[in-house]
């Protein structure tokens, strides 16, 4: 059974109709049984982890105490969602020159482990999924940052890298290799299966399509 990640990012439908969005993934995976996991904005994560299994769109370092502003494992684990997505291109863990930020990544996928959450790492390339490999989150999911949310997905433009990818991490660990960017059918969810992928995030080809549900539905069918 393949997965497929929701990313709801902060966009002004998936905030109105957010749970609607969960209720249609709700339904979805019981009749085809895919798992989909929502990914929603901090503000409506208790809301729409009732419904679907859902992951926060980040995490902070900082233990529960005084740190105004901060998202701590402990809300986090409170809200009743089941893991977090870290360094999203939109959200990069990174030092000033636009590196990723390793000894921070490391210590959150720690902090996930630690406390029973699943971690979903985003890297832009190759050479970044060879370093985040080591530290075994859930999964890794290869997302360039160009393509995201354009009309020609990940798996159409750059079939070679995907495949690397997906070898990379299975060659090296346990995470599970997701792809994203672009994604809007069922035949670029097909293609990203048949190269090697164990699934996709995708945003813009759910939130922003006219029938969200019958969306879920063809991109999930799939994955069954
Ligand atoms: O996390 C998934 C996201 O970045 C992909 O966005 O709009 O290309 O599906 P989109």
């Amino acid at each position: 059974m393949g997965i497929l990640i929701i990313n709801y990012k902060s966009y002004k439908e998936a905030v109105d109709d957010g749970l609607s969005i969960a209720e249609a993934a709700k339904e979805v995976s019981k009749e085809l049984n895919v798992k989909i996991i929502l990914s929603p904005p901090f503000t409506m994560l208790k809301d729409i982890a009732r419904v679907s299994p859902s992951i926060a769109q980040g995490m902070d370092l900082e233990e529960p105490g005084a740190h105004t502003g901060h998202v701590s494992w402990y809300e986090i684990k409170k809200s009743g969602a089941v893991g977090v997505l870290l360094n999203h291109s939109e959200n990069r863990i990174a030092s000033k020159d636009g590196k990723i930020d390793y000894e921070k990544l490391s210590s959150l996928i720690h902090l996930c482990l630690d406390h029973d959450l699943d971690s979903y790492v985003c890297v832009e390339n190759i050479e970044e999924a060879e370093k985040v490999v080591l530290f075994n989150p859930t999964a890794i999911a290869y997302e360039p940052p160009e393509l995201i949310g354009g009309n020609i997905s990940v798996s159409t433009a750059r079939p070679s890298v995907v495949k690397d990818f997906c070898s990379t991490v299975k060659k090296a660990s346990n995470s599970l290799a997701l792809i994203g960017a672009g994604i809007k059918s069922g035949e670029d969810v097909r293609k990203s299966l048949s190269l090697g992928a164990d699934g996709v995030l995708v945003a813009s080809g759910i939130i922003k399509a006219k029938d969200f549900s019958a969306a879920i539905r063809e991109l999930s069918l799939p994955l069954k």
